[in-house]
């Protein structure tokens, strides 16, 4: 154990603590470690697969909305790997995932402060810190940044398939050899589900015998980024947002979804242009379906796995047939086994996640000098804008000038084309002026 309190540990190396270390790099006055249990940066590398991309502009990298002369830019990088103007002529529509996942794991390689293979097994809070005890950590620290990410979503059904014959999207990339000649259900009609699906529908003599794409939506739908929606992903939005009350923030956030959960409009061309390819040039040697507006309601064993379906275009019940199922289903929230000695401190909302105030921090009921900073914990405190890469470097920097005491970052008052509301006037003043 360290005799002096760090000032923050982090629990988790995501992007989004990795932008926060990356923001705290700039101060010289703070000192944090943060943790991970991988033995090294990986981004969701069970969905790296072939020719993925990013759904996010590369200038929302980890630092450069708020910290442009950061040397932990995505320019940064593209220039210290001396592929500035390959990138360039490249004119990529979207920047591959695995180029940005290059970025974050040299930005990872670089950066003081990083433990991996440091899993944070127990968190209390004793003699005016906090203790973290782990994988060959003990170390106190003053406040904490939860940045754990979130958890496969797995429906009650998943319970009845024998594991060799299922797995979550996030495995996807290690498991998908398992399809080949066999009937397969993809059941998640988001980005996950639709990249899945377009593998599947691609593997040559890997093919599986069938495939069927369920989604829940009533149709494959597409991500909205158009202008005005991209403004819910602006921190002038988000402070509009977060003065909301909470049932209002709640429905809002489910009215939204498609603005962050949609699926890329270049997956939706690529994916209708394979089907068309099988279905008019390659002979249909893959039988595919698509089936929107179902929701998989439960399964049984019946030659193979039979899925019972209700369909919402019609009314009817539906059942299925596959070997395999893929369940592209989402993620959830849920506060890590680690913080349990903290969980009856925490003040949590009718969802299970903490109560998130503007800078980040959980109400709890410890010294306020002690906060426990909560990334990705935000969806209905802080808006869709939260578990998207979007708005991390402004997050991070909120986050340094609530650990700092001080304005290390100029985060005020940014001007939007958009009044959310007028219930603030001050920052109605603060925020107008020319556009
Ligand atoms: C496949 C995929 C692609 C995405 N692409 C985009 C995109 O293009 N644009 C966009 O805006 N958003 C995207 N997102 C959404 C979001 O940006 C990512 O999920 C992002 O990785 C979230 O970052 P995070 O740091 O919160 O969590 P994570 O990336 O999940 O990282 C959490 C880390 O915490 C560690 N950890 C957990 N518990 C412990 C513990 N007890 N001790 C130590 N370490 C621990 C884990 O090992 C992990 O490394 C994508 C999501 C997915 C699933
Ligand atoms: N390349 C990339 O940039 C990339 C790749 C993957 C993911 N992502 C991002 O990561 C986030 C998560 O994406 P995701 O696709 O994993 O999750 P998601 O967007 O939450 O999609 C999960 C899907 O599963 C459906 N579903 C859940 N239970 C079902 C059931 N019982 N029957 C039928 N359908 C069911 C959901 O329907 P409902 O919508 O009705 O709930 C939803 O369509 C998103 O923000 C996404 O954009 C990005």
């Amino acid at each position: 154990m360290t005799d002096h309190p760090l000032d923050l540990a982090g629990i988790g190396i995501g992007p989004f603590n990795l932008s926060l270390a990356a923001q705290l790099d700039a101060v010289d006055d703070l000192d944090a470690l943060f943790f991970d249990r991988g033995p090294a940066f990986d981004w969701h590398p069970g969905m790296m697969l072939p020719e993925v991309s990013l759904q996010t502009s590369f200038l929302k990298d980890l630092v450069t909305a708020v910290n442009p002369t950061s040397p932990w830019s995505f320019l940064a990088y593209l220039v210290a790997q001396k592929r500035f103007y390959e990138f360039l002529n490249a004119e990529f529509e979207a920047v591959p995932r695995q180029e940005f996942a290059q970025y974050l794991a040299w930005v990872a390689a670089r950066l003081p402060g990083l433990r991996f293979g440091s899993a944070i097994r127990e968190v209390r809070f004793e003699g005016g810190a906090f203790r973290l005890a782990g994988d060959r950590v003990a170390v106190a620290a003053r406040n904490l940044a939860l940045g754990v990410g979130l958890q496969p979503d797995l429906p009650a059904f998943a319970a009845k398939l024998d594991p060799r014959d299922r797995f979550h999207s996030a495995e996807a990339a290690f498991a998908l050899d398992r399809t080949a000649g066999r009937r397969v259900a993809v059941i998640g009609g988001g980005q996950s589900g639709a990249e899945i699906v377009l593998n599947l529908l691609s593997r040559g003599a890997d093919a599986p015998a069938s495939v069927e794409w369920i989604s829940r939506r009533p149709n494959f739908q597409p991500i909205d980024a158009t202008p005005f929606t991209n403004e819910l992903f602006t921190p002038h939005y988000v402070e509009s947002f977060h003065a909301l009350p909470d049932a209002r923030r709640r429905s809002t956030v489910a009215r939204q979804k498609l603005a962050g959960d949609g699926i890329s409009t270049s997956t939706l061309r690529a994916i209708y242009r394979r089907l068309y390819a099988l279905r008019h040039m390659e002979g249909e040697p893959l039988a595919a379906s698509l089936l929107p507006h179902r929701e998989v309601l439960d399964v049984d064993r019946a030659g193979g796995y039979r899925l019972v379906m209700r369909n919402g275009f019609d009314g009817r019940i539906e059942v299925s047939q596959a070997d395999v199922v893929v369940l592209a289903t989402g993620y959830r929230y849920a506060l890590p086994p680690c913080l349990d000695p903290l969980r009856e401190h925490l003040a949590l909302d009718a969802t299970g996640r903490p109560q998130i105030g503007a800078d980040f921090a959980a109400a709890w009921d410890g010294p306020a000098g002690n906060r426990i900073f909560v990334l990705n914990g935000g969806l209905i405190s802080h808006g869709i804008a939260e578990p998207q890469l979007s708005l991390m470097a402004w997050r991070s920097a909120v986050i340094v000038n609530a650990l700092a005491g001080r304005p290390v970052f100029d985060i005020g008052a940014l001007p939007s084309p958009v009044a959310w509301s007028r219930a603030d006037p001050e920052r109605s003043l603060r925020t107008s002026g020319p556009v």
